[in-house]
């Protein structure tokens, strides 16, 4: 959730933090700090607000040495302020955490007793006094300290800690939240993301699970979960850092809502065989006598992740003709699920690091279920953990609001469905062809559906005045709907709801007036007479009409205020459309409001803690 970043070795350490805080912004950006040490002491700066207030501190007072960490932070315990904001420092021991300690009460509580003076709000700084007091009140060394005082926390951590006796050295920990070391040279880089490493090197090595590293000057060393010295060597990543520029847009999430048309290219370039239109998941082959007796499917994930299931499920049951249930991760993870042994748990995530998704597939696995990851980011937890790995290829997604990862789930989705339904013999050659020549051609369509951007660039001061949203589709484009809501709320701070359109007669219809804007997906498929049906009765009650629907659909156009055209498609390929005008509606509205569009409120880009 938060971002860290720590530097050894380099004359510019101060920079190099910096830098690479600009680059894991996205993950938390309600307070800052760097604390460096200049050989003698550490210094620190921190600030309230975006990462731009500390640069502003930094100017006035630059922090020399070749030692040092840097945070990012997305409040937990504590509100948004400097004396909450990492480092913390106790004694001569300074930290920054990303995760989220839940014994925060009983050792804060504990600390107290023992007369310790706590200067913030934060769990955070709750570790520095623990490690602090190991060092001054035990005489534990450095390392031994962290070794006793890392298995009294409960909850989830990364930590760097330097200490004030020790000038070049850094301690690097993890029971969870990514945490990367980059070398270069004789120095060393570590962050929560590859993004602040990618700059300065592509020589790297993950810190997984219980991993404890120790640097001391040009040298380190790998400790496990018992602190047992491994070695782990480094591996070259083919990472360019220019993926990371907004290439002329105004913000990263307009840059990744069009980028989407290639990100979908290169989801289904490495699963298909363009020659034969065939789907071919080389990954998955070794799993072929399980797909082909699989019962059932479980898809589980958060947030847009989530919605992407749920396209799944009518992927999976359609196309495979295979039962699909799909779960929200943090209930799955406590409702005790009783998972058929003869079933797939797949797994949705962007980032590959949201802590509840992670703890279902640590579930699945306890319960002898096989599991399959769709992630985005190569090398993340989920990646290393699950059974078999797809990614989605989108390419690096900074903006909060997750689109282009979105659209490749749905991607994988579809392919997957169709490798499931011919190894269960459900799928013809015929249908297959068809089905990989309709994915094939969806990115030139999705890039006439882009077209619409500039509408709502226009509507978008007469859209912000509504007093909310409702949006609605069917079957496939009810998760769609569903989709819009979260965008509009995310990014507008408006109320929406997303319902299927059949269901508003049971309740949300009360909320229609001639202040409420009616986004309804109606694309020309089964349920497009039902669909229209629920249309005319929210118009009847003044509901403002948006649709989004099939180009020569004069009726939908005749029914509504405002008129999006997609082009007809199969009923699969639909939401790859229709989902491109509630990401643009809802990204002209925040940006109308003059709302951080790749930055909202209160919301971090990658959850690792629950
Ligand atoms: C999407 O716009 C949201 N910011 C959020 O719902 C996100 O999809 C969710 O947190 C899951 O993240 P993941 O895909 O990285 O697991």
């Amino acid at each position: 959730m938060c971002g860290i970043v720590g530097c050894l070795g380099r004359e510019d350490a101060q920079s190099v933090i910096v830098n690479g805080l600009k680059a894991l912004e996205y993950r938390g950006y309600d307070s800052a700090g760097v604390a460096i040490h200049s050989g003698q002491k550490i210094n620190r700066v921190r600030a309230e607000g975006k990462l731009i207030n500390l640069q502003e501190k930094l100017t006035e007072q630059s922090l020399p040495g070749q030692l040092g960490i840097g945070h990012t932070r997305w409040a937990t315990h504590g509100a948004p302020s400097e004396k909450n904001a990492h480092p913390h420092t106790v004694g001569g021991v300074s930290l920054v955490h990303n995760g989220i300690i839940e014994n925060y009460a009983e050792l804060r509580e504990n600390l107290i007793a023992q007369g310790a003076q706590l200067n913030s709000d934060t769990d955070s700084e709750l570790i520095a006094h623990l490690i602090h007091h190991e060092i001054s009140k035990n005489k534990l060394d450095f390392i031994e300290a962290l070794k006793v005082v890392t298995p009294r926390l409960r909850g989830a951590y990364a930590l760097l800690v330097m200490s004030e006796d020790r000038p070049g050295e850094m301690l690097a920990t993890t029971n969870g939240p990514p945490l990367v070391v980059g070398f270069s040279e004789d120095s060393f880089i570590l962050a929560s993301d590859l993004l602040a490493i990618v700059p300065y090197t592509k020589n790297i090595a993950y810190v997984t699970e219980y991993e404890t590293v120790h640097f001391q000057e040009n040298k380190y060393q790998f400790y496990d979960k018992n602190f047992t010295s491994f070695i782990k060597e480094p591996q070259q990543i083919n990472w360019t850092d220019d993926l990371v520029e907004k290439a002329g847009y105004s913000h990263f999430m307009l840059k990744e809502i069009f980028e989407q048309p290639r990100s979908m290219a290169k989801s289904l370039e490495p699963h298909i065989n363009v020659e034969n239109q065939s789907i071919e998941i080389k990954s998955l082959e070794p799993h072929s006598e399980f797909l082909q007796n699989l019962e059932q499917v479980y898809i589980v994930a958060c947030g847009t992740s989530y919605y992407s299931g749920l396209v799944g499920e009518y992927l999976f049951e359609k196309i495979s003709k295979v039962s699909c249930k799909v779960d929200i991760a943090s209930e799955f993870r406590y409702r005790e699920p009783k998972l058929n042994p003869n079933s797939l748990v797949i797994l949705i995530s962007q980032s590959g690091e949201t802590a509840d998704t992670l703890a279902a597939l640590r579930l699945a696995k306890k319960s002898g279920v096989k599991t399959m990851s769709i992630c985005n980011v190569e090398h993340s937890s989920l990646d290393r953990e699950a059974d078999m790995q797809l990614y989605m290829n989108a390419g690096v997604e900074i903006g909060v609001a997750s689109t282009k990862a979105f659209i490749c789930s749905l991607s994988l989705l579809n392919l997957v469905s169709g490798f499931l339904a011919k190894k269960k013999g459900v799928l013809n050659i015929v249908d297959e062809n068809h089905l990989v020549a309709s994915l094939m051609a969806t990115p030139s369509h999705m890039e006439s559906v882009l077209t619409c951007d500039k509408f709502f660039a226009e509507a978008a001061e007469h859209l912000k005045k509504y007093k909310g949203f409702l949006y609605m589709g069917r079957g496939v484009n009810f998760p769609i709907a569903l989709e819009g809501a979260l965008k509009l709320k995310e990014l507008a701070y408006m109320h929406a709801e997303g319902y299927p359109a059949g269901e508003m007669k049971h309740g949300p219809l009360a909320l229609i007036d001639e202040e409420m804007a009616v986004v309804m997906i109606a694309p020309k498929d089964d349920l497009y007479e039902k669909t229209i049906s629920n249309l005319e009765t929210a118009k009847a009650r003044g509901g403002q009409i948006i649709s989004v629907g099939a180009v020569n659909d004069n009726k939908l156009k005749e029914l509504s205020l405002n008129f999006l055209p997609l082009p007809e498609v199969d009923w699969n390929i639909n939401p790859f459309l229709s989902v491109i005008p509630v990401q643009l509606l809802s990204f002209h509205v925040a940006n109308a409001l003059g709302h951080d569009v790749d930055q909202p409120r209160n919301l971090a880009k990658s959850v690792t803690v629950e």
